[in-house]
């Protein structure tokens, strides 16, 4: 399992997919597909809002240059995380980025809210969520090649994407509705892995 320290140090090597990010970003808040989170400077990290967000909704923000979502998981969606792993690729997240604290099927420190890189795996494209997916558990799509991701961001089997989506270091206070992001870490991409970085995941063609 990759540790905040394991991180890669490399660059994102994908400047037109980064172009591509900001304009559906702005596609996607202007279909109300996602709200904008309100974020304000705290020293050591940055605090958003996440109080507007309802139960199967998803807000969006940047931190240090990489787009991050915020989903609020309802109770369906959570059973489904846990029972249904059969059709992923990696369901238990060994070849992909996170912090020890998202060990877990939620990938996440509070099951509810999953905090995560909005960078697909494949290229590097934003994805969009979609609540209808997987019979209604909800997941995320890539626009780009089509890859398919569930609700906590693990890639399905023989998908383009290599490996599940990232998860940044953050805290989270529920009562408060807040969330401080504290880093993230540039994005592997399947280029990458095909070079010979990082670990092998089922959709890396192994
Ligand atoms: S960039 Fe997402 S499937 Fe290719």
């Amino acid at each position: 399992m990759s540790k905040p320290e394991d991180y890669p140090s490399h660059s994102h090597p994908c400047n037109p997919c980064r172009r591509r990010f900001m304009k559906q970003a702005g596609t996607l808040l202007g279909a109300g597909l996602a709200a904008p989170l309100v974020a304000k400077a705290s020293t050591g990290g940055n605090v958003v809002d996440i109080s507007h967000i309802p139960v199967d909704g998803i807000g969006a923000t940047s931190f240090k240059g990489q787009p991050i979502v915020v989903l609020n998981r309802s109770r369906k969606t959570l059973n489904a995380l846990e029972h249904d792993q059969s059709l992923l690729a990696d369901p238990q997240s060994k070849h992909s980025q996170q912090p020890a604290f998202a060990d877990n099927p939620f990938r996440s420190r509070v099951p509810e809210w999953l905090v995560m890189v909005n960078v697909c795996t494949h290229q590097g494209c934003p994805t969009q969520f979609q609540p209808s997916m997987e019979a209604g558990a909800g997941g995320f799509f890539c626009p780009c090649h089509g890859s398919r991701f569930d609700a906590a961001g693990r890639v399905y089997r023989n998908q383009p994407a290599p490996r599940n989506m990232e998860i940044p270091n953050y805290e989270i206070d529920v009562k408060r509705k807040q969330v401080r992001l504290i880093d993230v870490q540039p994005v592997r991409l399947a280029a990458q892995a095909e070079g010979g970085e990082g670990g092998q995941g089922e959709n890396d063609g192994g």
